[in-house]
């Protein structure tokens, strides 16, 4: 990511933090509502949600700017993602939901130029949770192509 993607992702988060229940209500009737299967890998309190929602977006911002520190919490957070029962289709399916309701939450503020931002920052953090939540041969076969 280049220094004015990091900043553009951290504003976006500044900007939606005020409206954070709000948004994450959205998030997870728009993904439920799209995806059903995933419904039972989260708990069922809306309040508890919605702070995994605001934890979620929290670790992006924090891991962005310095990716060197965060690579490791994010094999971590990758493994524990597998045992909730996460799976590698589940964060494209995850980014498609969290953009859409990011784009409607920030407006004429949700440019291409934002778009990249996110896409870089969310895939960045996702391949890291994906090594540390890959099988072992999964993860040798990603060292491999490395
Ligand atoms: C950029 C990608 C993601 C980040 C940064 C992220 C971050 C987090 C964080 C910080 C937690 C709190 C618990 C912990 O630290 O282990 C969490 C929990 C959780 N996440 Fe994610 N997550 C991401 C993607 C996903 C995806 C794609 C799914 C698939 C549906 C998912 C489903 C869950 C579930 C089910 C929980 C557990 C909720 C609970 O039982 O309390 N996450 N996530």
């Amino acid at each position: 990511m280049i220094p004015e993607q990091v900043t553009i992702v951290t504003r976006g988060i500044a900007e939606l933090r005020p409206r954070l229940e709000e948004i994450a209500d959205d998030f997870y009737r728009r993904l439920f509502d799209r995806h059903p299967e995933l419904w039972p890998l989260f708990p069922t309190d809306i309040s508890v949600q919605r702070r995994k929602f605001a934890d979620e977006l929290e670790m992006i911002v924090r891991a962005i700017p310095d990716f060197g520190s965060f690579a490791e919490r994010a094999r971590h957070l990758g493994a524990r993602h597998a045992g909730y029962g996460v799976r590698v289709a589940h964060y494209a399916h995850v980014r498609a939901v969290l953009f859409e309701v990011i784009a409607a939450a920030l407006g004429d503020g949700w440019t291409e130029e934002a778009e990249a931002a996110w896409r870089s920052a969310y895939n960045l953090i996702t391949e890291a949770m994906l090594l540390g939540g890959a099988p072992p041969a999964g993860r040798r076969r990603l060292r491999g192509v490395r």
